[in-house]
């Protein structure tokens, strides 16, 4: 089966944008072009480690580096002890400091037991020429508000006083916003309090201290969204000499709608919910990417640069399941077919690209579709891409009947006219000859057929009749 998208970039090569050059981290623009790196939830779940990691990160730097993949990410609960007990749904397992910020697992992190947190890390992902980034969930963890610990000022090194008084965990935790699809281990922080803010800020400076360039941010968006939250941490974020990218999830009954009063704080921001190896999780994205497409949000301005529709993961090799205590063991389930129209979708939708199947199992059919040229010069340098949904025909009935030419305008089960209709290529490609634009939104191909011109045409909307 290839299902083809009926959706046609508008085959213009936008000039690369150049990032700004401003020397000062706080105006860098990173995120001009949509992100592309490695994530290590599908492959890992949350039990990754640090061998497992830095394996990744070097294979990641010497083969998808070269095609613009370069955030090496750590995902969810990289502070929870791997134990009898344990899991996504577990309480009491986390690692922290005495200022209820998480700290990474020591067993599976030893690097960070000297006091460095994932600096060491860091390092190392930065030597191999990779940014790095890790998965936060939003807020504070119900552990450190049971903790009722102080709360690190980070302007002072000291706890955070206000009108005479030492605030604490307790008074920051909303316990009526918890995480909703974690609701027993987090909750959100009263940002309208000083104290609140504070927590934030020592959280964030402590990742910008680590080296931290990216957080995957969940818990604040789709069922969660929270846009007070998001505009506070814009501009904590923005305080911060270093640059950080910020990611934020989930992406649950997310719209335009939505979107519109918080594309402008972050740098992508997922629409979708989780996408696993299942067509039934990738076929929805069809639509979400057509509506983000057709409200004009893709690229719109964002945190630092431009703003990014996410549609989540690649989950393509060798992979884990969601939520698992276990690592990965099994190849994926999307037939390859699948997997090419799925990266042919997120190509055309801008999309940025997390590949998350276990590098150190990469097989050259996978290495060869994520680092296609063609696609990935899609997903870098084209815009106005768009869904062209109408099918139409027109043609000369009879070869000197000028007149009398038929037209067809509904959207058509492609899939029914022997298979492949569509192709992309870059302007360059001999395929592409013949193709010529009417208007923004109908393109059309000419046959020459004897005497009169057999046209194909697609267009984003039905056309009206003419006559
Ligand atoms: C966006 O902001 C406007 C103006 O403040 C507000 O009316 C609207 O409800 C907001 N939309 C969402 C989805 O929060
Ligand atoms: C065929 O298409 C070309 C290019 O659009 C046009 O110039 C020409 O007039 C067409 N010929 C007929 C017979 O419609």
């Amino acid at each position: 089966m290839l299902c083809v998208a009926l959706v046609l970039t508008s085959l213009i090569w936008s000039a690369a944008p150049t990032a700004g050059s401003a020397r000062d981290g706080r105006r860098q623009q990173l995120t001009v072009l949509p992100p592309r790196g490695w994530n290590s939830y599908d492959s890992f779940s949350w039990i990754i480690d640090e061998a497992a990691f830095l394996d990744n990160a070097r294979i990641m730097a010497n083969r998808l580096l070269p095609h613009g993949y370069q955030y090496a990410v750590i995902d969810f609960l990289w502070y929870r002890r791997i134990a009898a007990g344990s899991g996504v749904g577990a309480y009491g397992f986390d690692s922290m400091d005495q200022w209820g910020r998480p700290y990474p697992d020591p067993r599976r992190f030893p690097s960070g037991r000297g006091g460095g947190g994932f600096r060491p890390i860091a390092d190392k992902v930065h030597a191999m020429g990779l940014k790095f980034g890790i998965h936060l969930m939003n807020g504070i963890s119900t552990q450190a508000v049971n903790a009722n610990t102080p709360i690190l000022d980070a302007r002072t090194g000291k706890a955070y006083v206000e009108n005479g008084r030492q605030w604490r965990t307790r008074d920051i935790g909303l316990t009526h916003r918890t995480c909703a699809w974690m609701p027993k281990g987090f909750m959100s922080v009263n940002t309208y309090l000083g104290a609140g803010r504070a927590f934030l800020r020592s959280l964030y400076r402590q990742y910008a201290d680590w080296g931290v360039d990216f957080v995957k941010l969940d818990c604040i968006f789709g069922t969660d969204y929270s846009p007070k939250e998001i505009v506070t941490l814009h501009s904590i974020l923005k305080e911060l000499e270093r640059p950080v990218v910020l990611s934020i999830s989930p992406g649950t009954a997310v719209t335009p709608a939505l979107a519109e009063n918080i594309t402008q704080h972050v740098d992508m921001y997922r629409v979708t919910g989780d996408d696993w190896d299942s067509w039934k999780d990738v076929r929805p994205h069809f639509d979400v990417a057509r509506s983000f497409a057709a409200a004009n949000k893709i690229g719109a301005p964002g945190l630092r640069g431009r703003s990014w529709p996410d549609l989540d993961m690649l989950p393509f090799g060798w992979l884990t399941d969601a939520g698992a205590n276990q690592g990965p063991h099994r190849t994926t389930s999307l037939t390859f077919d699948e997997q090419t129209t799925q990266m042919v979708l997120w190509s055309m939708a801008k999309s940025p690209l997390m590949y998350e199947g276990d590098l150190r199992h990469l097989d050259d059919r996978t290495f060869n579709l994520i680092t296609h040229p063609t696609l990935l010069k899609i997903n870098h340098h084209t815009r106005n891409n768009m869904e062209f949904g109408y099918i139409h025909s027109e043609r000369a009935s009879k070869p000197d009947e000028q007149s009398g030419r038929s037209k067809s305008g509904y959207p058509m089960d492609v899939t029914n006219n022997g298979g492949t209709v569509l192709g992309l290529g870059t302007c360059s490609d001999r395929s592409a000859s013949g193709w010529y634009s009417i208007s923004k939104d109908h393109i059309c191909r000419s046959y020459g057929i004897q005497n009169g011109n057999a046209s194909f045409c697609i267009s984003k909307a039905k056309l009206l009749p003419t006559s």
